[in-house]
Order: structure tokens, then sequence, then C-alpha cells
């Protein structure tokens, strides 16, 4: 496994690939990578001949009162962690390297960033678009793996590629839980013993809601309502959203009729976390 860190170093090792006529699934990561990612590069090795990891803190998903600074990095760990999976090349530029100076050019999506993180955090999906979109532009992959954990992320990503017409598979994984339930996250680091415990609340409340929908509940109020009141009983927590949208639109609805994402933020002292389920249910399901 070879680690790069310019753009024209990954076209060569690209176009020679291409060469040889090998396919080539990319992994585009932030690095401090857990076995969440490594379900991703698990993935890419099982379905693809080469596989790119791209190992980039990316600036401008970040906003101003974010934690870009703090952002965990370890790259001689997330490197021999890469190797372990059979990842073949990590690709982790400098900042410089992907927005030169005088950058201006951006992807931006309208109607599925305006509801959920987008609201929270305005200017992140830009961010992911436009740096996705470079990734896409430099690895050239046939796939590019994505974790279901980042549920509105993914779905950003789907609708970019359809409306861009860019031939890339887009394939998401299933959030990996810790044994006590909370989702993998780089920012679970972030943590002090105490809040990791009551981090729990989310993958609890996940669960609560999960269930009743299971159970037949059809009301959206009533199951946020549910899980509101979960994760208000711990009293570390602080909510930033718990809805319901339709999982395509990323639209809020208030009947569960259709393929639905329930997804949820909420810090836990300063850390903000996200954790979700989905569940799709046939309209005849409905009564
Ligand atoms: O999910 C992430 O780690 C990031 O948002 C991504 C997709 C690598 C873009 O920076």
């Amino acid at each position: 496994m070879e680690i790069v860190t310019t753009v024209a170093q990954v076209r060569e090792r690209v176009k020679t690939w291409r060469k040889e006529g090998q396919t080539i699934g990319l992994v585009p990561t932030m690095g401090y990578l857990h076995e969440g990612h490594g379900s991703l590069i698990t993935k890419a090795r099982e379905n693809n001949d080469k596989v790119v990891v791209s190992i980039f803190v990316n600036p401008m998903q970040f906003g101003p009162t974010e934690d870009l600074a703090s952002y965990p990095r370890d790259l001689e760990k997330d490197s021999a962690f890469c190797e372990s999976l059979g990842a073949d090349l990590i690709f982790h530029p400098e900042p410089e390297e992907m927005y030169h100076k005088g950058f201006s050019s951006y992807v931006d999506m309208s109607i599925l960033t305006e509801e959920l993180c987008g609201l929270s955090r305005p200017v992140h999906f830009r961010g992911v678009c436009t740096v996705v979109s470079k990734l896409f532009h430099i690895v050239t992959p046939d796939r590019a793996y994505f974790g279901e954990k980042d549920a509105q992320q993914l779905a950003v990503i789907k609708h970019m590629v359809d409306d861009l017409n860019m031939d890339i598979e887009i394939i998401g994984c299933p959030i990996v839980r810790e044994a006590d339930g909370l989702a993998k996250s780089s920012r679970n680091t972030y943590l002090s013993p105490e809040e990791r415990k009551a981090a729990l609340v989310l993958s609890q409340s996940i669960r609560l809601g999960e269930e009743m929908v299971k159970n037949g509940e059809r009301d959206a109020a009533k199951v946020i309502d549910a899980m509101t009141k979960k994760i208000e009983s711990e009293p570390l927590a602080k909510i930033d959203y718990v809805k319901i949208v339709d999982a395509l639109t990323m639209q809020q609805i208030p009947k569960i009729d259709r393929s639905i994402l329930c997804a949820i933020a909420v810090y836990i002292g300063s850390t903000r976390l996200i954790d979700n389920f989905h569940a799709s249910i046939e309209p005849c399901e409905t009564n």
C-alpha cells in the first residue's frame, strides 16, 4: 500500500490501473478510522480490483464555530488499519492541494440539504458535495462507499451523482455500533467517561422509535415525542433535532407511510452526535 499526497500522483496510479483494465473503489474519509470505515474498505475490497482511501479533513464542510482544528487525526494508525484491510492507495492531500489560491467553484444542492443537519450546519453539505465531486474527478472510481450513519450525506451524494450524470455507483453500508449500541464515530473520542455513558441515550431512543414503527405506530409526531422524552431523560443530552423525513426527499412527513428516515442529532456536552433508523412501509399498511 502506498500513501500519496498530490492529485498528479493519484492520476498516475489510476491511469496505470485503467490501462490494465482494473476497477477502482473509493472510500472517502476524514481519517481517525474506526470499524465503521473498516466496513466500507472491506466492502470496497470485495467489489473492486483496486481500493483507494482518501483521508482529508475537509475545511470547507466545517462551520466557523465547529471542530475543524480539534478534529482527531492519526495518519500512522489509519495507514496501518487501511493496509490490514487490503487498501491499495491512501490519498492524503494538504488543504492547499485540494483548494488552490483563488478556488471559487462549488457544488451546491437545494431541497435535500435544507433539513436535518443542513439546518444546523448551513455550509456543511456545500463543502461535502464540493470535496466529494473533486475526489470523484481525481480518482474516477467505479464505485464509492459511504456509511449509513450519515444518512442525509448518503442521500445527498446519491442525488448529486444522479443530477450531475456522474458514472459512479454509490454504495451505502450499514451503521457499525459499539457492543453497547453507540454508533461508531470519530467524534466519540471527544467524550469523557461520564459523557460516553450518557451518549447511550442516542441508540436507546433510536431503538425505541424503531420498535414503535415495527409495532405499527404510523403517527410521526408520537414516535418523535417518545424519542424526545427518552433523550430528555438524560441530563447531559441536548437535542439538536429528532425528525422523521421522506427517505428520498429529506422533507418532514406527518405519517409514516413510505420509505422513511428517522434521524437525530444530540449534543452530549459539547460533542454533537448523530444516529438514525430507516423503515420502509407499504402505503396499504397505514390505516
Ligand atoms: O463522511 C465523511 O467523513 C466526510 O463527510 C466525507 C464524505 C469524507 C467528505 O469529506
